[in-house]
């Protein structure tokens, strides 16, 4: 992997674990930042007011906001449509391929992070692209364009394994389960320390993984 390639990064554990938190304070310095939140949560609607998001309120107004604004920065919210979501999904990264394409051409340095909050939802196991490739294609090839995707969710086992195959980084708090466990650890070249030990990790705690090595992290 090279410097210039986007990551893919997966935030997991339980319900209440701490992942949406981790997320706020972790992608707030993203200058070209998409968040797309699937359970539709308060929790992110008062971060995006907090923190001068834009909140998108249909697909066609998210659309017009990242095309205005392709060249330069923005930190955006939004809440896919309950029927149509997972359309919306092929949809949207055909357009964050478009929108990244001067960065695959070496025109430009600017990224892209797509955060999916509650991504099994957006790319489950089973039947995950009913609509298109468009995901399928960001989560494979989007690192030369600079896209980076980061999924957060509480079942891991529930995500689609092109996402878990091909995942860079995970960071995971306690899980509940055994099958989550191995799950995650699956993710993580199978390493042992992390299925035993993400299932009694302390409140807020995370362990991090990377190429190979894992890290204990106190609250943030
Ligand atoms: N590091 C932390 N320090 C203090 N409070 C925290 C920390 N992390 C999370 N919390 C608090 O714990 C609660 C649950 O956190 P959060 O919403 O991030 O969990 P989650 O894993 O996203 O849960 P869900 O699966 O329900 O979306 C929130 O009220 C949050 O403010
Ligand atoms: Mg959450």
């Amino acid at each position: 992997m090279q410097d210039r390639d986007g990551v893919l990064m997966a935030i997991i554990g339980k319900k209440g674990s701490g992942k949406s938190y981790y997320a706020q304070h972790e992608l707030i310095n993203n200058d070209r930042l998409l968040v797309v939140d699937f359970k539709r949560s308060a929790s992110w609607k008062r971060f995006a007011d907090d923190n001068n998001m834009y909140f998108a309120t249909s697909l066609a107004d998210l659309v017009d906001v990242l095309v205005d604004n392709r060249d330069g920065n923005f930190r955006i919210l939004y809440f896919p449509d309950a029927v149509n979501g997972r359309q919306e999904m092929h949809e949207l990264c055909k357009l964050i391929f478009k929108i990244q394409r001067p960065y695959m051409e070496l025109d430009s340095d600017e990224k892209f992070t797509l955060f999916i909050d509650e991504a099994h939802m957006a790319n489950p196991l089973h039947d995950p692209y009913p609509f298109g490739t468009g995901l399928l294609e960001a989560i494979t090839m989007g690192r030369e364009s600079g896209i980076s995707i980061i999924y957060s969710t509480q079942r891991p086992q529930r995500i689609s394994t092109d996402f878990r195959e091909n995942v860079d980084r995970v960071c995971t708090f306690k899980v509940s389960g055994k099958n989550a466990a191995k799950a995650v650890a699956a993710m993580c070249d199978d390493n042992e320390d992390i299925e035993k030990g993400v299932l009694d990790l302390k409140d807020y705690y995370h362990l991090y993984y990377e190429g190979g090595d894992v890290e204990l992290v106190p609250p943030i």
